[in-house]
């Protein structure tokens, strides 16, 4: 199933690189992603990894606020996007090809690992949060953006919204915003299609070793405007959980 997923990410790669520049492009966007992490890791010039990076977009405005950054994904198609990504906005991420469930680096290297919209679609997400856990060092703290992605995904008021953003996304940024879906045998086999979120993650990082854990949700309402909103918030909020070694 690792295999499928990879195919998946890289054969979407491109049309999802396009899909997130506005994080970076729009002063915006990037202030209150950036608010947020600072909000959540403090100020300072910590050694971060951004595990499961795809087009580099995260890393790229941590990078940005100072951080020293490396930043892993498994898929080739996003890590050449994100390279390209490095050199427009000329930032120093280090990208590296590693899978979230065997990261190559030794263990308590990291001050913070973070990851966005990447936990849902790991296969074996308690091994990923053990390694996650492993390679921070003591006192290190994980960050992790995701959402009940599943959650009322065959309503009406879902699907039609659906269509509302395609076209909105078409009207303001030009763009036709494919729908990728993964395929039936893949889907069924994910862990977050059945678990309840973040509870469930809740228990997965208190199993791996982690203390103090905290959720924050409706993280849309603090990075995203209106129009944003509409554009993206059809598959649900979002919510960010974080937690320390
Ligand atoms: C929805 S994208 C999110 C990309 C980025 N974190 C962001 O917020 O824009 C999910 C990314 O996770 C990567 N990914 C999924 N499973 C992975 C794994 N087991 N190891 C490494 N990367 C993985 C995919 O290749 C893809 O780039």
């Amino acid at each position: 199933m690792k295999w499928d997923l990879k195919e998946y990410w890289n054969s979407d790669a491109n049309s999802y690189s396009k899909s997130i520049q506005t994080l970076i492009k729009s002063q915006r966007a990037k202030k209150a992603w950036q608010n947020l992490f600072t909000e959540v890791l403090g100020h300072g010039h910590l050694n971060i990894l951004d595990v499961g990076t795809g087009p580099g977009i995260i890393a790229l405005l941590l990078s940005d606020l100072g951080h020293n950054v490396t930043a892993v994904d498994f898929s080739d198609g996003m890590l050449t996007n994100a390279r390209n990504n490095a050199l427009v906005y000329n930032l120093p991420v280090k990208f590296e090809k590693g899978d979230a469930d065997n990261l190559p680096f030794p263990e308590n290297t990291f001050d913070a690992v973070v990851n966005r919209y990447v936990l849902w679609a790991i296969t074996k997400p308690e091994n990923a949060i053990s390694e996650w856990r492993r390679v921070l060092k003591p006192g290190g703290r994980v960050m992790i953006i995701d959402g009940d992605w599943y959650h009322n995904e065959k309503s009406l008021k879902r699907m039609f919204w659906g269509y509302l953003s395609k076209l909105l996304i078409l009207a303001t940024e030009r763009r036709y915003e494919r729908t990728c879906h993964l395929d039936e045998d893949v889907r069924k086999e994910l862990w977050s299609v059945e678990a309840i979120r973040p509870k469930a993650d809740i228990e997965l990082l208190k199993n791996a070793g982690f203390n103090n854990i905290q959720v924050m949700d409706k993280i849309n309402s603090k990075t995203q405007n209106l129009l944003d909103y509409l554009k993206n918030g059809y598959s649900g909020d979002t919510f960010l959980e974080t937690a320390v070694k």
